[in-house]
């Protein structure tokens, strides 16, 4: 399986999936501003992956110059962690990773070689962690497909938006290993096209039946029985069970309570945000216009346009089966972790 990213003599390699499917191209990230940039510009992306990303800008801040003292290096990663902590605000996997890495900065440290170290230790385990926790989600989720399920997906939540395996790509996986999935129905995902790019591009390599369709193909599939489950992932889950994800997330939810097609989140713990009591107090990220008039740098629409791009959008918990994590199936107002 191809890596989102990895760690080769001391810098990181990030896949720049702009560029797929056509090119398999890694940006070699050295210092942590690069890291930020790759996840800004949405060379990687993808809520868990982004968090990957964020802690190893952490650890490659700390090796980026000499320091004369454990003083001057904390005041570095504060900086890098306020730069890192500015490039997307939705997923709180970002926030989560980064708080990880703050708190081990908050600690006494003899050397900044000590630090360093711990800092280290510390983002490996984060990113082979995530790998662990999506296998779990996959086998937790696979459990609720039922045999040849015809099953839609939105957005990519696959390998490429984790450090490996995927949330609801891994709950497919898993389920098409049990012989249960007849066919995935791929939504393209506007604007981006995160479905069409980048879904199609895992679950061919895999050899798991898929049909790509236009997202507002995604309502005339429902009222013709062609969907048996919908499977989707998240950027930020509140207490209560509301989810924002990407956006058109929404819409396919409410489809799906209207066809009594169930509706399942696929997350890790690490997307849940129990600072928040709902949805509507998540920060929607609102990208560029650009990225809704141009297509592969194509300009679809006339010079001038003012087009509209919240990258996000919520979904209430009514409108949510059961949220699918890596420590066992909720109904959405029910998420205690205890
Ligand atoms: O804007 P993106 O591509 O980062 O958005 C990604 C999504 O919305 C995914 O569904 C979500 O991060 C879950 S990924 C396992």
């Amino acid at each position: 399986m191809i890596k989102t990213l990895y760690w080769n003599q001391n810098n990181l390699y990030i896949l720049d999936q702009r560029l797929l499917p056509l090119k398999t191209k890694y940006i070699l990230c050295n210092n942590h501003t690069k890291v930020a940039k790759t996840i800004k510009d949405m060379a990687i992306r993808g809520a868990p992956a982004i968090g990957v990303a964020a802690a190893f800008g952490v650890y490659i801040a700390s090796c980026e110059k000499s320091f004369n003292s454990v003083k001057e290096l904390k005041r570095h990663l504060e900086k890098a962690i306020n730069l890192l902590g500015s490039t997307r605000p939705t997923a709180v996997n970002l926030f989560w990773a980064l708080d990880r890495m703050q708190s081990l900065i908050r600690g006494s440290y003899k050397s900044v070689d000590e630090l360093r170290a711990r800092l280290k230790k510390e983002v490996f385990d984060i990113f082979e962690n995530d790998v662990q926790v999506n296998k779990k989600i996959g086998a937790n989720g696979a459990r609720l497909i039922r045999k040849n399920s015809r099953i839609l997906t939105h957005c990519n939540a696959g390998a490429l938006a984790t450090a490996g395996y995927g949330t609801a790509l891994g709950i497919i996986r898993s389920a098409f290993e049990k012989r249960k999935v007849k066919m995935v129905f791929v939504d393209e995902t506007r604007p981006y096209l995160q479905g069409a790019r980048l879904t199609t591009w895992e679950l061919k390599q895999e050899g798991i039946p898929f049909v790509l369709i236009t997202d507002n193909m995604a309502g005339h599939f429902m009222q013709m029985g062609a969907i048996d489950a919908i499977i989707v992932g998240a950027d930020r889950i509140a207490s209560n069970g509301d989810v924002a994800n990407k956006i058109g997330t929404y819409s396919l939810a409410v489809l799906a309570k209207h066809h009594k097609i169930p509706f399942y989140v696929a997350a890790p713990t690490s997307s849940i945000d129990f600072s928040i009591s709902c949805g509507s107090r998540i920060e929607i990220e609102e990208r560029s216009t650009e990225e809704v008039v141009n297509i592969n740098r194509n300009r679809i629409a006339p010079i001038g346009t003012v087009a509209r791009h919240p990258a996000f959008d919520v979904t209430p918990n009514k409108y949510i089966t059961a949220i699918i994590t890596e420590k066992g199936v909720f109904k959405p107002r029910n998420l205690t972790l205890s």
